[in-house]
């Protein structure tokens, strides 16, 4: 990874001052420059939805694992595939992202699906909701016991076991949903399926990046940029802010503390899935509002600002563009992306469809800008 130095002027007199005072260097880079890095989590759903957001992370990122809950869920290897066309027909002429489909897993899941997922090349990952949990989820796992043949032929196949961990019993407290998840669902799974390979998704608490941490090598997380930024505190900022809803919520300010330090710590069982979930403005402000973050327009200068904030910028890049390609057994990208220091400031809605989508931390001004390829749908302001 490249780090540029500061170009002179203020930062360079902050430097000089410090340098008199004998207090620690702040260095403030310019740009940053790393392999292309690759989303591990994403929501692109379909039809017009899609082609309104598919561009935005095929401009940055050069693969993502992409979600199967839409409607109907995509539930075979025959339904991925075609939703791998219509992705890649979506796609701006000569864009090289490359999308790494997935199942979604149901009470019915054949083994002998599993085996033709593997086979077939393009299925990477298997996901697995608890029914009820999340936005189209209705479809999903109603008890473990269920999936165990599934589960097993995954673990002999070696693919990959995306996790949504909440439980869904009414009665657990919503921001203990996780954790309870982990200590009862996720202990079992590992121990009966000693050999499967698991990403807990969009982890949301320090007991589970405890329990990633001390877990063996075949365990690994995704972590979100809305879970690095903010705690439950923002949801309730002056009012009710249902852009930041999502699932996991938000939890409180020592948990979102603990996921930077798991995210910035190097270690290569954490890394970047951005969870971009995008759902339409009026499906948001509304009396039962969709959860899901569409952060896929400043996804990578997000996480940035996380880890400068963290004064973690060179470990940006195993975190976005090597652990997770290592984990999912794929070849790192060889093409580079450069972040310049340069605010701009996000709209505050972008086209979808008919209506408009508000992106995560819309008109909002962020530090870091990608270099490469403006944005042709949104119009990046510079400020300063
Ligand atoms: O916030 C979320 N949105 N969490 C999920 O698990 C699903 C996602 C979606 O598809 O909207
Ligand atoms: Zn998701």
């Amino acid at each position: 990874m490249t780090i540029r130095a500061s170009t002179p002027g203020r930062r360079g007199l902050d430097r000089i001052m410090a340098e008199k005072q004998g207090l620690p260097m702040t260095s403030a880079p310019a740009s940053l420059t790393l392999p292309r890095p690759d989303d591990w989590h994403l929501h692109l759903r379909d039809g017009a939805a899609m082609a309104a957001v598919v561009w935005e992370t095929a401009r940055v990122f050069g693969r993502a694992i992409v979600m199967p809950n839409l409607k109907p869920p995509v539930t075979t290897v025959a339904a991925a595939q075609a939703y791998r066309d219509r992705i890649l027909a979506a796609l701006p002429r000569g864009t090289r992202f490359a999308p790494l489909m997935t199942l979604y897993l149901t009470d019915n899941t054949s083994p002998p699906e599993i085996a033709a997922a593997k086979v077939s090349g393009f299925v990477h990952a298997v996901k697995y909701y608890p029914a009820g949990a999340t936005t189209n989820s209705d479809a999903g796992v109603t008890a473990l016991d269920r999936v165990y043949p599934a589960l097993a032929e995954m673990e002999r196949q070696g693919m990959v076991l995306s996790l949504h961990g909440e439980v869904t019993d009414p009665a657990v407290d919503m921001f203990d949903r996780e954790r309870v998840f982990v200590d009862t669902l996720l202990e079992r799974i590992l121990r009966d399926f000693p050999g499967l390979r698991v990403v807990l998704e969009h982890i949301t608490t320090r007991e589970s990046a405890s329990f990633v941490r001390e877990s063996s090598g075949r365990i690994a997380a995704t972590i979100t940029p809305q879970h690095l930024l903010y705690s439950r505190n923002a949801l309730f900022a002056g009012g009710l802010r249902p852009h930041l809803y999502c699932l996991p919520i938000l939890k409180r300010e020592s948990h979102r503390e603990a996921l930077v330090a798991a995210a910035t710590s190097g270690n290569p069982r954490f890394f970047l899935g951005t969870d971009s979930a995008p759902h339409a403005r009026a499906a948001k402000e509304t009396d039962c509002g969709c959860a899901g973050c569409y952060s896929a327009p400043a996804a990578l200068e997000m996480y940035a600002e996380a880890f400068e904030d963290a004064d973690a910028l060179p470990r940006l890049e195993g975190f976005a563009s090597w652990f997770g390609a290592d984990f999912y057994g794929l070849p790192r990208n060889h093409d580079t992306v450069t972040l310049v220091r340069e605010a701009w400031t996000l709209p505050a809605a972008c086209p979808f469809g008919d209506g408009a989508i508000v992106p995560l931390r819309a008109g909002e001004t962020l530090r870091w800008r990608l270099a490469e390829a403006a944005p042709s749908g949104i119009k990046a302001t510079p400020t300063a």
